[in-house]
């Protein structure tokens, strides 16, 4: 994969899947813009690729507020002069039992997860669209497949959200070859699921046929594939990565 002159913003790449997005993009020629509610991890991540010899910025970005994401659009823009790529990444993962759900947490959990795919995609799409060509990546989840395992259903419905969102977008931006995916990964080994019980940790184990959780370079490598030229016919598709969970 080339990513030689290419600039991507990747949301929520302080850490996660996302910095490995980073680590890859980088690695292949790509500017990498480090946006991420935590600025510290954000700033590290950007520290660490430019000590490689990299191009990487880190911007400090809440993507639940549309005013965050222009400053972030216009940093990106004012620093490598187009965007190619948009990755939106962050999400947060609250496995609230249905009970216990509020108003408030349900409200933060949808501007994180969905608004923000939204309005980052609005906002990035100008360039883009000048530019007659781009590639985004949507993280859904298993959780927005099935329902999830041990998930809240605030966490099922936004990503369930972001399914329509790719296709939508697809659909509408194929004109300007504007390639929209989404990759919905099942349990993956980035800490998220640090909040899980012993009891659901161990249920979510034993109910993936491949019997582990997947590993960042996994769906990492996934997602850049799809910005990739050699995806340049994949539009609209949801990619399940999952160890045979979905199907299973
Ligand atoms: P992670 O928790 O390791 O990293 C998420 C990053 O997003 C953090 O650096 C955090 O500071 C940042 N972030 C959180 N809220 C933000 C906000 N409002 N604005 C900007 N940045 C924010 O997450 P991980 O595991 O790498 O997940 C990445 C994506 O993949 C998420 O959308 C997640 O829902 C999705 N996913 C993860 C799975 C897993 O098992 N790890 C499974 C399925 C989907």
């Amino acid at each position: 994969m080339d990513f030689k002159g290419k600039t991507a913003i990747i949301t929520g790449s302080g850490k996660g899947i996302g910095r490995d997005c980073a680590e890859i993009l980088t690695k292949n020629g790509g500017n990498a813009v480090i946006a991420d509610f935590n600025l510290d991890l954000a700033q590290q991540t950007a520290e660490y690729l430019t000590k490689k010899g990299r191009n990487a910025k880190a911007v400090q970005t809440d993507v639940s507020k549309v005013s965050d994401i222009q400053k972030m659009v216009k940093f990106t823009i004012e620093t490598f002069g187009g965007i190619d790529i948009l990755i939106n990444n962050a999400g947060i993962f609250h496995p609230t039992p249905i009970a216990e759900i509020t108003e408030e947490e349900w409200d933060h959990i949808m501007a994180v997860n969905l608004k923000s795919v939204f309005f980052v995609t609005q906002k990035v799409l100008p360039y883009m669209i000048r530019q007659n060509h781009g590639k985004i990546v949507n993280l859904s989840s298993l959780a927005g497949r099935n329902g999830g395992v041990a998930c809240g259903l605030g966490y099922s419905a936004s990503k369930a959200g972001i399914i329509g969102l790719t296709r939508g977008f697809a659909a509408q931006l194929a004109k300007y070859h504007i390639n929209v995916n989404a990759v919905a990964p099942g349990s993956t080994d980035t800490g998220i699921l640090s909040g899980l019980s012993e009891a659901e940790t161990k249920r979510v184990m034993s109910s993936i046929p491949l019997g582990r959780y997947g590993k960042i370079k996994e769906i990492s490598s996934a997602i850049t594939f799809l910005c990739s030229a050699e995806a340049d016919f994949i539009t609209g598709a949801v990619l399940d990565i999952n160890g045979g969970m979905y199907y299973g």
